[in-house]
């Protein structure tokens, strides 16, 4: 459970991210697939290659929705419903990889946002993903 506190910060670094997603969610992908090779299997219809157009819209689309959830910080549960179906019954995507997708994205946080990025937003950072993940992968059994 994140304190009132930890919300603030997620909350506010996502106020930052929100005109970049494109290119910060590009990089977290970017990063993802290099070091984490076994993610790119589930992706065989993109262009995977660093920065390439399938990466950046699709690195949108995560932040985005990280942004939305986000707005939504005490109900993840209905504002991700949608997404938590489309992860569990029709990609599959197992479970593991939503840590390494947290990873890369905080690592780009820390790289775009180093006076943001403190060790106490890291952990409200690291607490949010984890929470993201959770509801994205409830729907599993
Ligand atoms: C699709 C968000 C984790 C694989 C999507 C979409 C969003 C999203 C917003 C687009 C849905 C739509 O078009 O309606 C997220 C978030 C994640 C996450 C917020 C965790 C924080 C993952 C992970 C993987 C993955 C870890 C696999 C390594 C996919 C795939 C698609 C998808 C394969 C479909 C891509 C396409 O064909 O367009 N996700 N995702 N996701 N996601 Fe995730």
């Amino acid at each position: 459970v994140l304190s009132a506190e930890e919300k603030a910060l997620v909350v506010d670094l996502c106020g930052k991210i929100s005109g970049h997603c494109d290119a910060l969610g590009g990089e977290a992908l970017d990063r993802l697939f290099a070091s984490f090779g076994q993610t790119r299997t589930y992706f065989p219809h993109f262009d995977l290659s660093p920065g390439s157009a399938d990466v950046k819209r699709h690195g949108g689309k995560v932040l985005s929705a990280i942004g939305e959830a986000a707005k939504h910080i005490d109900s993840m549960d209905q504002a991700l419903s949608k997404l938590s179906d489309l992860h569990a019954y029709n990609l599959r995507v197992d479970p593991g990889n939503f840590q390494l997708l947290s990873h890369c994205i905080q690592t780009v946080l820390a790289a775009h946002f180093p006076a943001d990025f403190t060790p106490q937003c890291q952990a409200a950072w690291d607490k949010f993903l984890a929470a993201v993940s959770a509801v994205l992968t409830s729907k599993y059994r």
